[in-house]
């Protein structure tokens, strides 16, 4: 007879070989789940962004090389982002609407290389506009006008669209943009053009290095408006969930929640409040955190990314937008066959 108590429910047996853990593993994060952003700019030498480790400001000719090692490493998807010259930028944002715009001359150099990678872009004007906001300004400059955003939003997701793009992705949280965007694609003929929506897009400040990354810093320093007037109050659940149900209900495809991981408790919610395909964006500041702290020796930087991926999917996301794609896509494909990712080699058995 052992010392032991009889402990009928032991949690630990399932735990105690690699073959088990495996078994009964529920979540699990492949390339096949990833979205690479990317940040496009006209020409010149690639440039490192200081503040997103490993992401680079890329010219257009870097693109078709990039789109073959992506597309080799299993990721489907990318989301483009245009570093617009400043000198280009006007309140308006005009040149959003420009037939041979940056974004639509970066997918097609991807296209030409990797047809079938999946391209997303973003509909919003906050690249183009000079004061950095992602709509229109009033006449007396105190507010985002959602009315003429939302038209301006609809005639560029139409020019995306008949440019070829795949999935287009409204950022701005205006109210009404998803359903004008569906409308007018629908009457535009592009009946095949998928719309993830921005749903529940908080007014993060998680959001810094981004804008770094593209110069619309401007934005957050507007005197008495800020993003908090169209972006979702990071203190309200039950409103985000809201808020993106309202996208479906206007013609969303997937829905977004951004960002991901101080946001699992909203993707969770979202999860069993839609049936529709869901995606997370672990935003630019997720990503920088983790490489700050790995840096100074606090974390391994490998294990945080993987744990941070896998508890976005666990919460709900079939899809995730992170810097991490690439990398974590080499790792996934150089750990072997077995299609076991680095965190189940934990230390020990
Ligand atoms: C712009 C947009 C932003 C991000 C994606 N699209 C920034 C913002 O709203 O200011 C942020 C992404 C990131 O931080 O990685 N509409």
């Amino acid at each position: 007879m052992s010392d032991s108590p009889l402990l009928l429910r032991r949690s630990r047996r399932v735990r105690q070989h690699a073959g088990l853990r495996r078994l009964v593993r529920a979540s699990q994060v492949t390339p096949d789940d990833l979205i690479m952003p990317l940040f496009v700019k006209e020409e010149g030498p690639r440039e490192p962004i200081p503040s997103l480790p490993g992401q680079f400001r890329l010219p257009l000719v870097d693109l078709p090389r990039e789109a073959e090692h992506l597309a080799l490493l299993g990721i489907p998807a990318v989301a483009l982002f245009p570093v617009i010259d400043p000198r280009l930028k006007t309140p308006g944002g005009e040149a959003a609407l420009e037939t041979e715009a940056l974004v639509l001359r970066a997918m097609w150099a991807l296209k030409a290389a990797v047809p079938e990678m999946v391209v997303v872009t973003d509909i919003a004007l906050d690249p183009y506009t000079a004061h950095g906001h992602d709509g229109i300004l009033t006449a007396d400059g105190r507010d985002v006008d959602n009315d003429a955003t939302v038209s301006v939003l609809a005639q560029m997701a139409t020019l995306h669209a008949e440019a070829g793009v795949d999935v287009v992705a409204p950022s701005d949280m205006m109210d009404g943009r998803v359903g004008a965007i569906r409308l007018a694609l629908e009457s535009a003929g592009h009946t095949r053009t998928a719309l993830m929506s921005y749903a529940a897009k908080f007014n993060s400040a998680f959001y810094g290095p981004f804008r770094e990354a593209v110069g619309s810093a401007s934005a957050a320093g507007t005197p008495g408006l800020d993003k908090a007037t169209y972006q979702a109050d990071p203190a309200n659940r039950d409103a985000a969930v809201a808020d993106a149900l309202l996208d479906e209900e206007e013609g969303a495809d997937i829905l977004m929640v951004k960002p991901a991981g101080p946001y699992l408790d909203v993707l969770h919610s979202l999860r069993s409040a839609t049936r529709l395909p869901l995606a997370a964006y672990q935003v630019s500041g997720e990503y920088a955190q983790l490489h700050a702290a790995a840096e100074r020796g606090w974390l391994d930087l490998r294990r945080a990314r993987d744990e941070s991926l896998l508890a976005i999917k666990r919460a709900g996301a079939d899809g995730i937008l992170t810097y991490f794609a690439r990398a974590f896509a080499e790792d996934f494909r150089s750990s072997g066959d077995s299609g076991v990712p680095h965190y189940s080699h934990g230390a020990g058995i």
